[in-house]
């Protein structure tokens, strides 16, 4: 009766062992927005911000903000061993700007907040030694599959 009970143990141990690696495997292959990426998402957002400020287009402005800051976030969450993550409370201050200007429907100071913003992306960029990376206030006619 002992014996068994404990091959039994045994036994449930094996078996919480094989759950725990093929789980581990599963995590290893799981999906996260790598930094780049982010990124570059983060770069079409800036571009749609732009215009739809531009256009008057506050609901849009706000949108793009808002996904702006989620992309941020989502750095900190499946990139937090990047040390480059450590800058990004420096886009902080242009980030709170832009919403309040926004809020205003002000399209002058709309102008500057998106230059100060601008000005923060590239900041990071040269800290982290990205400074070929250079944002710019967005030209001509881009994304023009959308109406802004
Ligand atoms: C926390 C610092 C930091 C901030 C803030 C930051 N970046 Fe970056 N950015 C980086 C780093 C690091 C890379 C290089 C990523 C890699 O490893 O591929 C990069 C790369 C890029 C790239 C190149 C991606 C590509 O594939 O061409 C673009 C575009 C970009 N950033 C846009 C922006 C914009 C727009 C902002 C501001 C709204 C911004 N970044 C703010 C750190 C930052």
């Amino acid at each position: 009766m002992l014996v068994s009970c404990s091959n039994k143990r045994v036994g449930d141990k094996r078996d919480l062992i094989s759950k725990i690696d093929s789980l581990e495997k599963r995590l290893d292959s799981v999906y996260t927005p790598g930094f780049g990426e982010t990124m570059g998402d983060i770069q079409t957002h800036h571009a749609k911000l732009w215009y739809g400020g531009l256009n008057g287009n506050w609901k849009l402005a706000e949108f793009e903000i808002h996904e702006i800051g989620e992309l941020f976030d989502n750095l900190i969450k499946y990139q937090s061993s990047r040390k480059e993550t450590e800058y990004l409370s420096l886009m902080s201050p242009s980030i709170k700007n832009i919403i309040k200007v926004i809020k205003e429907k002000n399209i002058e100071k709309f102008k500057k907040g998106f230059i100060q913003l601008t000005n923060s992306c590239n900041e990071c960029h040269i800290k982290t030694k990205y400074e070929f990376v250079r944002i710019i206030v967005p030209r001509g006619d881009q994304m023009g599959n959308q109406k802004y």
